[in-house]
């Protein structure tokens, strides 16, 4: 299902429980963002998020056999924030052409990348980078100097992880970085998606943080101090607009789960969005 309002019932509950976190701890989970999703990756290692199978089935720049990955000899992607490689390494798999820069600013997480079974040096260039705070990207992407330029970036669930304030330069820098015919590809959590209904109703002790880190941006810091940011389909089409130099759709899909237990209904709402740069 794409492009659905949010209902009723959920606008109601992102009422709820609005407390907004102190500054003090605001500007904290910024500053310590890194330390945070390091610590997530030494407790979880590479068992939490499942390997993307998906992505190339949602988005045909991905596919060998469509244009962008296919009319590159030597297709490359860039992809931003790459945890552990459940994005990169089942692309990799299926197209045997593909050469990939890969970063995140964990360096737990990119060790994780650099030590999978399926990690081949001449095919994959993971790196340390953060991209609010770092400014070397071209660096990084020179160390393959035999490599074509990037044909794709990807920003898979990265950005809602980048405090609002930041992203449209950090998503700027990255299109800074690719040429004009590549295309980029985003998806990311939706307002209203269960993680964050989840944020407004479960009970915290009355003296607790409260994970609400704006009062008037959908931005949360969850139990990790990590963060997590729920765009609207407009606000991804404004992100990228301001950015500039990129033209796309941008749509809002919504999936249904039901509870096998208890009957209710779940609803996973994500934006996708597909851009070309001009
Ligand atoms: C939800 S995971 C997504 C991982 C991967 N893209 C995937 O498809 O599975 C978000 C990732 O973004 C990384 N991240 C968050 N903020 C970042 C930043 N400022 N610079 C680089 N990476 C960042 C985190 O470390 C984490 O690995």
């Amino acid at each position: 299902m794409c492009g659905a309002s949010l209902p009723a019932a959920s606008a109601d509950v992102l009422a709820q429980n609005r407390r907004v976190s102190t500054p003090f701890m605001i500007e904290k989970t910024q500053r310590d963002a890194g330390r945070a999703w390091d610590k997530f990756y030494k407790a979880n290692e590479d068992r939490f998020f499942k390997n993307r199978h998906w992505t190339d089935r949602e988005f045909e720049e991905l596919r060998q056999n469509d244009h962008d990955l296919l009319t590159h000899d030597t297709p490359v992607l860039l992809e931003v924030g790459c945890g552990v490689g459940n994005t990169v390494f089942p692309l990799l798999e299926k197209n045997a052409q593909l050469r990939v820069h890969c970063c995140d600013f964990s360096p737990r997480a990119v060790d994780m990348v650099t030590k999978h079974p399926a990690h081949d040096a001449e095919r994959v260039n993971a790196f340390v980078y953060d991209l609010v705070k770092d400014t070397s990207l071209s660096a990084h992407l020179a160390a393959r100097p035999a490599w074509p330029a990037v044909s794709t970036l990807s920003l898979i669930f990265v950005l809602s992880a980048i405090p609002p304030h930041e992203q449209v330069r950090v998503v700027r820098a990255l299109l800074d970085h690719i040429p004009t015919g590549a295309s980029v590809v985003f998806r990311d959590y939706a307002r209203g998606d269960l993680a964050q209904l989840r944020f407004h109703t479960r009970r915290d002790a009355p003296w607790a943080e409260p994970s609400l880190l704006s009062d008037s941006h959908h931005w949360y810091r969850r139990g990790d101090h990590t963060m997590a940011y729920f765009f609207t389909r407009d606000e991804v089409e404004r992100l990228f607009a301001e950015a500039g130099g990129v033209a796309g759709s941008v749509e809002e899909v919504v999936r249904t789960d039901t509870n096998r237990k208890t009957g209710a209904i779940m609803e996973r709402r994500f934006i996708q969005a597909r851009f070309r740069r001009v």
